[in-house]
């Protein structure tokens, strides 16, 4: 069967921890936790303004973050680390497995599209920096539904975008808050294990399929038919 494939971003095409080398040079040694908490932080911030209903650019919730996490640890980045911070954000690199799995369940048929909580701009700019933009259908961003994942109106959004079904269409994400969403909301979905030390959530709303590396999706996708 051909599937409608909705790739998170963040986390799961692109690799969120290429910012730490930066954030090394410029805070040592609490570089690891700092970008752990940041990442954290910057859902959370998307988790709030979802349920406040006040929707803004997921840059801001990464901005935010990024000065919420300053004050935490008591670090004082001036405006121009910020900034390169945010910039470099805006061009993290794809996991090595993405361009050889994605050519690979294009060339099955399937449609592939980006799904973010980012602005399809920003989507853009990641994919395109990561030469792999060229690989996808389309961009489906949750800017149009001025909310955030899992908000289930943004997967039936991406279901009304790309004029697929929830019976044919796949999330696949590192993040189990996403996984759980789509589910939920009742897509298939993929988790990818991006880290070996990743626990699900115990709600008991479990993922369609677990995977360790993007490119087992596409033999697994056949076998599940
Ligand atoms: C996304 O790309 C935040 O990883 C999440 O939508």
């Amino acid at each position: 069967m051909k599937y409608t494939l909705a790739f998170d971003v963040y986390g799961t095409l692109i690799n969120t921890s290429g910012i730490y080398d930066s954030l090394k040079s410029m805070i040592g040694a609490h570089a690891k936790p700092f970008m752990d908490d940041w990442r954290n932080k910057q859902l959370e911030y998307s988790f709030r303004r979802g349920l406040m209903d006040k929707y803004t650019d997921f840059s801001i919730c990464t901005k935010d973050s990024l000065e919420y996490c300053c004050q935490m640890y008591g670090i004082d980045l001036n405006k121009k680390q910020k900034e390169a911070l945010m910039d470099e954000y805006t061009i993290l690199p794809a996991f090595p497995d993405v361009k050889a799995a994605l050519k690979n369940l294009k060339e099955s048929g399937h449609r592939l599209f980006a799904f973010s909580n980012g602005s399809e701009k920003a989507v853009r700019k990641l994919l395109t920096t990561a030469r792999i933009v060229d690989l996808f259908d389309g961009i489906v961003s949750v800017e149009n539904v001025q909310s955030f994942k899992p908000n289930p109106l943004v997967y039936a959004h991406f279901n009304k975008e790309t004029s697929s079904t929830k019976t044919n269409s796949w999330l696949i994400s590192s993040n189990p808050f996403d996984v759980i969403g789509a589910v939920s909301f009742g897509m298939y979905s993929a988790w990818i294990r991006r880290t070996k030390d990743s626990i699900f959530d115990p709600w008991g709303i479990e993922p369609t399929l677990i995977i360790n590396e993007l490119t087992e999706l596409s033999l697994r996708l056949e076998t599940k038919d």
